[in-house]
């Protein structure tokens, strides 16, 4: 199992640290939540952030969009370095034009869909997807509890990838921790997103170890 950390948990006072803390972890990603206060009712950080922390990166940044419109920074995301950029379903009226410009701008294009939002929608991107993220809580904050439904979510979401022949990476943002993560692994999800089970545990690098263990 992959394990993407999301510094949405991590100590902003204290950001450097915990991004070199990572870096000697064995964590495979770096998972960035941006929110802009309107697709989510929440506010995190922007690009001066993300510019200060992709320099000391040693891992992939896995760059996940919680904004409308997220294809108007498809440039602006690739110029700061990032590896995956993961844009809402519910986000893009042009979902296949933004897909195909995250491609060309060189990134690998990620899907995110809404707990409300089914995996069918998906079917006729699916074959240009390298990832999908499904999220198993409402986005917008960190520490909530693990949505049931979206283990029945990955199963389906496993199916029509490999109906279709697709290569796209299944992972699961919100409320992972020792308990949901076994059952997560189990219903074939290959990333695990962990915020608060990492930063919040007295050995965040054991924490990640553990997971990548499933
Ligand atoms: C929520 C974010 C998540 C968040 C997960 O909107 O997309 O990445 O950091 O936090 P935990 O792991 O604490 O549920
Ligand atoms: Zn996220």
């Amino acid at each position: 199992m992959k394990v993407s950390p999301s510094i949405l948990a991590a100590d902003f006072a204290r950001l450097g640290a915990d991004i070199v803390m990572l870096n000697s972890s064995n964590a495979d990603m770096i998972h960035v939540d941006i929110m802009d206060g309107v697709f989510v009712p929440n506010i995190s950080f922007g690009f001066p952030v993300l510019k200060s922390i992709s320099p000391i990166a040693e891992k992939p940044l896995d760059v996940h969009l919680m904004i409308v419109e997220p294809q108007r920074w498809v440039s602006r995301v690739r110029d700061i370095g990032a590896s995956i950029m993961n844009v809402h379903q519910e986000a893009c009226t042009h979902l296949h034009r933004a897909i195909q410009e995250i491609k060309a701008a060189g990134m690998k294009a990620a899907v995110t869909l809404n707990p409300s939002t089914p995996v069918s929608t998906l079917e006729d991107v699916i074959a240009d997807l390298d990832m999908v993220l499904l999220m198993s809580v409402n986005p917008g904050f960190g520490g909530q509890k693990f949505i049931e439904n979206t283990l029945a979510k990955i199963r389906r979401l496993r199916n029509l990838i490999e109906i279709s022949g697709s290569r796209a990476e299944i992972e699961i943002d919100g409320g992972v921790n020792a308990v949901t993560a076994p059952l997560i692994a189990e219903a074939g999800a290959d990333i695990l997103v962990a915020g608060s089970y990492v930063f919040n545990a007295p050995d965040p690098i054991a924490a990640i170890d553990s997971l990548r263990a499933l």
